[in-house]
């Protein structure tokens, strides 16, 4: 069975943080500190979900493989992370945690979804467009170690919204 096989989502807890860190430094030159992941565990307004491989039974979670984090804001969220183990990209896992956020903003009444991207992340947004978000501004210089453009998507949804992702998420599962 391959790690992909039978996945779980779940609200991220304080005994994920290992995994969770491990893979930020595995994604992002700028890595998150360990009370940053903490704090968005606490704030009401935080949704932040970890991907993994389900046990065979019960709900626990036996390693995160991939997680999202987005502030839900009055009419608005905002996507801060989202990252995929690197050796499982590619098979649909980021479609599903950014379905699970966008299903779940839709559920909470909907509004306008925005993010910034590295210019040059073409995965991500790639992984956007597919949603049908559009890139609308860009910031010059946002990263400033590397001075990169951020580009600025924001994508539209409706409290109807949730059906529409469904058929965005398709997961390639391996041998
Ligand atoms: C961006 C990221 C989350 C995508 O996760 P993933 O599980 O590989 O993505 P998926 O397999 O669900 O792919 C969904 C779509 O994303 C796009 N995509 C994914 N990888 C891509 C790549 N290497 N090049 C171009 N487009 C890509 C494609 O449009 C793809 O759809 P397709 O398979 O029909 O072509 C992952 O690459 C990652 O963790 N990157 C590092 C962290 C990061 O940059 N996060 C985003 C910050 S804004």
């Amino acid at each position: 069975m391959s790690d992909v096989d039978q996945m779980l989502l779940a609200d991220a807890s304080p005994a994920d943080l290992g995994d969770i860190l491990c893979l930020e430094k595995a994604c992002f030159r700028d890595p998150w500190a360990a009370s940053s992941f903490l704090a968005e565990m606490e704030h009401p307004w935080s949704f932040f979900r970890v991907l993994g491989p389900a046990r065979v039974q019960g709900s626990e979670l036996t390693k995160i493989l991939a997680f999202h984090i987005a502030w839900f804001l009055d009419g608005e969220m905002h996507i801060l992370n989202l990252a995929v183990k690197p050796a499982l990209r590619g098979q649909g896992l980021g479609r599903v945690l950014l379905k699970d956020g966008l299903e779940a903003f839709a559920s909470r009444g909907g509004g306008t979804v925005h993010l910034e991207v590295r210019r040059s992340n073409l995965a991500a947004q790639g992984l956007y467009h597919g949603f049908g978000f559009k890139a609308v501004a860009i910031r010059e210089g946002y990263y400033r170690r590397e001075k990169e453009d951020a580009i600025i998507m924001m994508l539209p949804v409706a409290s109807s919204a949730a059906e529409e992702f469904e058929a965005k998420v398709i997961v390639r599962t391996g041998s």
